[in-house]
């Protein structure tokens, strides 16, 4: 589904991903672990096509199409997803609106029809439910005012409207408490543990991975994949830091 070559990112002047090479297959999640600093969410926005990240060498192809060559939105109407390190506050536009407005635009893209009200509204109460989030949250202004843990519910409850084909999520377990990460661990199990759907997982902690178990865990340590492995790899990390595996790589 994803296969990402030889990748080269710089931002700014800087020289953030230098070789990094990746491929996941329908049907898979893999997690990417690394210390900060290492390139983590520079992949997560090269991939998703943010300004300002600029790749100068290498490919990356989802489904078969040259991802690096499409828009940002074309890449979400395609079918991936991103969810944010640090998810933005949009004052004055409801999370409903925001929603509607968003997957309608996908369908659009997609030749699809949009939702109607109703529709729409089913939907977003069902992901809602997924997630345990109040339909009154979704009434307010998106993310403004809410705590860490709601932001990143919030994402997921995003997620589940948009129904993606890849999600790459940016520490979704940052900011939240042990409950929260239980929601959003069966909410992402839920929504894309499917066959035909695949996950990069990017984490530092193991408590989410026990919630959502990954099929592959890789390294990402000075803009490149120093390691693979299973689930293991990631309870080794745990226990031995990352300076140790990175340096026996
Ligand atoms: N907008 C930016 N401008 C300049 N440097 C940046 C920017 N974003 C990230 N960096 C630098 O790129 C490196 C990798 O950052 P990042 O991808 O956020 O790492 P990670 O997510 O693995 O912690 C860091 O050294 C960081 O300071
Ligand atoms: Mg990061």
């Amino acid at each position: 589904m994803l296969k990402i070559e030889n990748l080269y990112a710089t931002v700014g002047d800087t020289e953030i991903l230098k070789g990094l090479s990746l491929e996941l297959k329908a049907g898979e999640i893999h997690a990417i672990m690394g210390p900060n600093g290492a390139g983590k969410s520079t992949l997560a926005y090269a991939l998703g096509g943010r300004p300002g990240y600029e790749v100068t060498e290498g490919s990356a192809s989802f489904d078969g199409q040259d991802l690096l060559d499409m828009d940002p939105h074309e890449r979400a109407a395609a079918g991936i997803f991103l969810g944010f390190q640090y998810p933005v506050e949009i004052p004055g536009v409801s999370n409903l609106q925001f929603l509607r407005e968003s997957l309608n635009a996908q369908r659009a893209v997609r030749g699809e029809e949009a939702l109607t009200g109703a529709e729409f509204i089913k939907l977003a109460k069902d992901k809602a439910a997924l997630l345990k989030m109040d339909m009154d949250m979704l009434k307010r202004a998106v993310n403004v005012g809410f705590s860490g843990g709601e932001k990143k519910r919030n994402e997921m409850v995003q997620m589940g409207i948009l129904d993606p084909k890849l999600a790459i999520l940016d520490e979704t377990d940052s900011g939240l408490d042990i409950d929260a990460l239980r929601t959003v661990g069966s909410g992402i199990n839920a929504i894309m543990r499917k066959p035909d759907k695949a996950v990069l997982l990017i984490t530092h902690y193991q408590r989410l991975l026990d919630e959502v178990k990954p099929d592959f865990v890789h390294v990402l340590a000075a803009g490149r994949i120093v390691k693979t492995g299973g689930p293991e790899l990631a309870l080794q990390l745990e226990n031995e830091g990352y300076e140790a595996i990175a340096e026996a790589a």
